[in-house]
């Protein structure tokens, strides 16, 4: 029998459920949450909830195992945290650090506004030195140069970093793909196509200057903003590695985390161009729950083993009645049978209606935000 609505709309905490309206994407990705695009994130109004909720304040840094693009790093420090962050992904934790660093703002627009003068009086003359095996299919020859410029350059700065992720966001922009299919784009789209986005004929772009510049004046503009409303005295740490392997003395005030689940995303190679961009080290066999491993039933027992050892690592390094919040969409309740295994209590569960509408996931879903403690 069909749920009636009352039923599916029982558990929902209103508190964590906004509509498009309520929260627009401007608002979601605000300031350094957007420097570069990330598929599987959750938002900094949810994090913020959270922290506020269940994280005692002063009682040690909040930690995510599962840290991504640093929604939780970002947050906590907005709210007056110190905060690690772990990821298996090397151009997340590039991420992390980039929008968690302090930046002397008059230097950072100075390395930036001389690397854009630079890119300004580059004319593009024959193939570049350095072509990765990807970029000739993806990139138009202009595009390909002034990359291949920019990335040179970058490593002339103190800010590489930064300037590393404006490359990577430029990159991304300057494929030569189709508009609605940036996440996960298959083959090169050399023609004009029907785009399905702008409802109009588009064509893929042949260069790549304009993007370098645009995402270089917002970046610095995004991190600005970041400063003014960040309290003083608060770091964040973050750590290039397995997340099963963790060794963390804390004692961490909470854990804030949405984990991976299988067979949903790819997290490497949603950003492959960055990897290739970037020479990253690529530990895509450690990711957890990987979409290209399938669901299997092997492939979802490996996963749970997985998340357990993850959180049996942290339970020991966690404040007395420090909480672990998770949040994932537990479609096939893992989660229970994790916690347990873990040696952690699920002491509460409710759902969040989730109003996501951009490209062509399109529709509503709900998520599940689970609160557990050491046992
Ligand atoms: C759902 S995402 C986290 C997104 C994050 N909450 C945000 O807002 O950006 C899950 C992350 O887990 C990472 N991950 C997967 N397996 C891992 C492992 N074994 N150790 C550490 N991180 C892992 C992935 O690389 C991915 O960045």
């Amino acid at each position: 029998m069909a749920l009636t609505q009352d039923e599916l709309y029982r558990d929902i905490d209103d508190e964590l459920s906004w509509s498009e309206r309520d929260l627009p994407e401007r608002i979601r990705t605000k300031h350094v949450h957007r420097l570069h695009p990330y598929l599987g994130k959750f938002v900094p109004q949810l994090v913020e909830i959270l922290l506020d909720r269940y994280v005692e304040r002063g009682t040690g840094p909040v930690l995510d195992p599962f840290g991504g693009s640093g929604t939780t790093l970002v947050q906590s420090l907005e709210s007056g945290y110190d905060t690690v962050g772990v990821d298996v992904a090397a151009f997340n934790c590039q991420l992390m650090r980039a929008k968690t660093a302090r930046y002397d703002g008059v230097a950072l627009a100075a390395e930036v506004g001389d690397a854009l003068r630079r890119l300004a009086a580059f004319e593009a003359a024959g193939t570049p030195a350095w072509v990765p095996p990807f970029a000739r299919d993806w990139f138009a020859p202009a595009a390909l140069a002034e990359l291949a410029f920019f990335r040179e350059i970058a490593r002339d700065y103190e800010h590489r970093e930064l300037l590393e992720v404006i490359l990577a966001r430029s990159a991304r922009s300057a494929r030569q793909t189709t508009h609605f299919d940036l996440d996960f784009p298959r083959e090169p789209q050399r023609g004009e196509y029907w785009c399905y986005k702008h409802r109009r004929t588009c064509r893929p772009v042949g260069t790549a200057r304009q993007f370098l510049s645009r995402y270089a004046t917002d970046t610095v503009t995004r991190v600005a903003t970041f400063a003014g409303v960040r309290p003083a005295g608060y770091e964040a740490a973050v750590v290039h590695g397995d997340a099963r392997e963790l060794r963390l003395s804390g004692p961490f005030a909470g854990v804030v985390t949405s984990p991976p689940y299988p067979g949903l995303i790819d997290y490497h190679e949603q950003h492959r161009y960055a990897y290739e961009l970037l020479g990253l080290d690529d530990r895509r066999s450690l990711e957890l729950g990987a979409a290209e491993r399938g669901t299997s039933r092997a492939a979802i027992a490996a996963y749970a083993e997985g998340i357990a050892d993850v959180l049996a690592a942290v339970a020991p390094a966690l404040a007395p009645a420090a909480p672990v919040v998770i949040v994932v969409d537990d479609r096939r309740e893992l989660y229970p049978a994790i916690l347990e295994r873990a040696g952690l209590e699920l002491v509460e569960r409710y759902r969040r209606h989730v109003n996501r509408r951009t490209g062509r996931r399109a529709g509503e879903f709900f998520e599940d935000v689970l609160v557990a403690r050491a046992a």
